[in-house]
């Protein structure tokens, strides 16, 4: 699948087959694939805590309001970041959501089906996190990215919308 394939063909899934686990190196592909993406200075100020363990995974599913297909995957990565790497007032972010975009389309070229979790801006989601999986201040919880082996399949959604686009001046 080359990139503007993958890109016009991914959608969120949320519905793995079970008892299907992502090989260690399609995950480390996965990762992979994250680091590559640009952020501000290059500074890359990411860290992934890559979750397999069942009962980790399904108390994530209890403690975020729409992730209950966690309790279905057999993989969850949660992108945190250490502002201290990234000085950048606000960048890290965006880091952060570029890695993210990296990883799903990645996953979908893959063959494996991807969903974002949104954690920020929402303190009360990311508190519970740190809280189940012991990430330590300073550092930050930014998303999750739900992972599996597909047991859905949707079709492509053509988004492009010509009123959206100003040209010269708005
Ligand atoms: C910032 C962000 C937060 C999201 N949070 C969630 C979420 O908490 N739960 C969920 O099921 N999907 C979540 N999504 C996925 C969107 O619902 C999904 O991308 C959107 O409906 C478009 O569908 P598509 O990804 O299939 O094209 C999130 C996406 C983004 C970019």
């Amino acid at each position: 699948m080359d990139a503007l394939q993958a890109i016009l063909t991914r959608r969120s899934i949320r519905q793995y087959q079970p008892d299907r686990p992502i090989a260690p190196e399609t995950v480390e592909m996965l990762l992979r694939a994250a680091m590559a993406a640009p952020s501000a200075r290059n500074l890359r100020p990411w860290e992934y805590l890559v979750v397999e363990d069942r009962q980790v995974l399904d108390s994530l599913s209890r403690v975020h309001p729409h992730g209950r297909m966690l309790a279905q995957a057999p993989l969850a990565i949660v992108l945190c970041a250490d502002p201290g790497r990234q000085p950048l007032e606000g960048y890290w972010l965006q880091d952060l959501s570029a890695a993210t975009q990296n990883l799903l389309l990645a996953a979908h070229a893959l063959g494996l089906g991807a969903v974002w979790l949104g954690v920020q801006p929402r303190p009360e989601r990311e508190a519970a996190l740190r809280e189940v999986l012991g990430v330590p201040d300073p550092i930050r919880i930014g998303m999750v990215v739900a992972i599996g082996h597909p047991a859905e399949s949707k079709e492509p959604v053509d988004r492009y919308d010509p009123h959206r686009v100003h040209r010269e001046r708005w």
